[in-house]
């Protein structure tokens, strides 16, 4: 079993902030190299290179948007060129607009343009970075795949108003377990199932705490502990095709 990444290259999707960072700063602290994509937060991008490069590993911020094949394309050639091969895939880059039912029903392009948009940040990006790498992982005898899903994917507990997040999310938990098969024994392909862990800064901070408070352990999760989650995995020799759940118990309740 691998106690530390030393020598190791990690790609981290959507990880200029928030999950994504703690992610980043995680595979750091065991010695990997970081290569992190953003979208729009180029300042924050800037900060956490520079607070990776601190912890003394070599760190690359690719700004992209991971909807447009040809920009992860461009990313995964930065990435190789830049530290020979990419060794371990976070999936973790996601999108969370509410779409109630009756607006998708009313129009027919809103529909197609939203769940569009949903399948290539939850679906189609992942699959087609996990195919891309893990390929390349798997001729080089090692590599992790780890992705970001919902508690909703393991606990079948679906809210109201979310629809699209949460079916891509379902069908990023099928990318999971489908890449397990088509690329071991060389490399493991596992997701981790988060409950509440940094709320969308628009949401009512009234709402957030009532829903924290239906949580049995009566806290949210911090993005460091999903970040744990990920190191396990990424050191852990002995699994594939699983689920980490972490989300405080919140499986009596629906929230
Ligand atoms: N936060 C929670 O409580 C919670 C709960 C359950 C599951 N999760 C899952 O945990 C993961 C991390 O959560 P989070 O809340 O930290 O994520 P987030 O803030 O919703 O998104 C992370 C990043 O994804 C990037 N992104 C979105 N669309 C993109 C695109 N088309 N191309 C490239 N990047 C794109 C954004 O980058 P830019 O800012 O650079 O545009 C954003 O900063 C996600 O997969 C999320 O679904 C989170």
């Amino acid at each position: 079993m691998q106690t530390d990444l030393n020598g190791k290259t990690a790609f981290v999707t959507g990880a200029a902030k928030r999950i994504g960072r703690a992610i980043c700063l995680a595979l750091a602290g065991k010695g990997a190299n970081i290569v992190f994509n953003y979208r729009r937060s180029a300042a924050e991008a800037e900060s956490t290179k520079t607070d990776l490069e601190s912890l003394g590993i070599r760190a690359l911020a690719l700004q992209g948007d991971l909807t447009d094949l040809e920009a992860c394309d461009r990313m995964v050639a930065k990435a190789s060129e830049t530290f020979g091969s990419v060794d371990i895939l976070v999936n973790n880059a996601s999108d969370f607009p509410r779409t109630p039912i009756e607006e998708l029903a009313a129009d027919r392009a809103h529909f197609e343009k939203l769940f569009a948009a949903q399948v290539d940040i939850h679906m189609r990006a992942p699959l087609y970075l996990g195919i891309q790498l893990g390929l390349r992982m798997k001729a080089n005898g090692w590599g992790r795949i780890v992705n970001i899903t919902d508690r909703v994917t393991v606990r079948s507990q679906a809210y109201s108003n979310w629809i699209l997040y949460l079916v891509t999310k379902y069908g990023l938990f099928g990318v999971s377990q489908t890449l397990a098969e088509e690329l071991r024994p060389e490399v493991t392909v596992n997701s981790i199932a988060p409950g509440l862990v940094v709320p969308p800064p628009e949401f009512d901070p009234e709402a957030v705490e009532r829903l924290r408070e239906k949580i049995p352990l009566k806290r949210q999760v911090e993005p460091e502990e999903i970040a744990a989650d990920v190191l396990h995995f990424v050191l852990s020799d002995a699994k594939t095709g699983a689920v980490l759940l972490t989300d405080g118990g919140a499986g009596t309740h629906t929230y």
